[in-house]
């Protein structure tokens, strides 16, 4: 999908179709999942991707180089690894995703892509210690989301970065927290195309914060 195309999207469904012919682009196929989760009883939330242009602006918040390595917490079919491959960042990303399906059809397109890597597991059994960036797309509730605060705290030993995206109400899981800081927030609810041109994508707001965690600060 050429870059320039953006000028051209008008509505909700024209950004979709514009994502979904750039996930052909990069990844060799359509990234669409299911619009549920089967497995809300575990605290999942559902599988939805975070759109390109919501990447482009959350991305800068990162600063990757040769030793980076990202983790996107429930990577879905793999949005942010197409993203991260699009981009050509330096360094290395992995996607963690619960549910068994979406992970084979990441794991499906990552495969010849040595910076990339997909596992299936639960966050919450990952050993995190490698990571030095993460990223939140509304992965889950607030049980799991404690218990994977907790499990950085424990585990991480270097800084790192977190962006959690629509973190409505989320935010308040990690303040207060020894060695967490608040780098930036914001919210996201228009596109806007290469004309300028406002396009709502989400009927509410939605909240997204960085933050840096520093075990020494503790
Ligand atoms: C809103 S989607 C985000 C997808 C992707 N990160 C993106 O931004 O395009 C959230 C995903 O997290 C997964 N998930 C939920 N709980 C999880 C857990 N404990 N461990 C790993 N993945 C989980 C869900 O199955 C779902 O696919």
């Amino acid at each position: 999908m050429a870059r320039g195309s953006e000028a051209l999207i008008r509505s909700e469904a024209d950004l979709l179709a514009h994502d979904d012919a750039i996930d052909r682009a990069v990844c060799g196929m359509s990234l669409a999942g299911p619009e549920k989760t089967r497995l809300a009883a575990e605290g999942a939330h559902d599988p939805t991707p975070t759109p390109y242009f919501v990447l482009q602006q959350l991305f800068e918040h990162f600063s990757f180089d040769d030793r980076s390595h990202l983790l996107d917490v429930g990577c879905n079919t793999g949005r942010v690894l197409a993203h991260f491959l699009r981009e050509g960042y330096p360094g290395r990303a992995t996607g963690v995703e619960l549910d068994p399906q979406l992970a084979q059809v990441a794991q499906s397109w990552v495969a010849g892509h040595p910076n990339l890597r997909v596992l299936q597991d639960n966050v919450l059994g990952l050993d995190l210690s490698e990571y030095t960036d993460f990223y939140l797309f509304n992965p889950f509730d607030a049980s799991v989301l404690v218990q994977f605060i907790e499990a950085v705290e424990a585990q991480v030993e270097h800084p790192a970065t977190v962006v959690h995206m629509s973190d409505n109400g989320d935010t308040w899981w990690y303040l207060g927290r020894p060695g967490w800081s608040e780098m930036d927030s914001g919210k996201i609810q228009h596109y806007r195309n290469a004309r300028g041109f406002p396009v709502t994508i989400y009927e509410d707001p939605q909240h997204f914060t960085v933050w840096r965690f520093d075990p020494a600060a503790r």
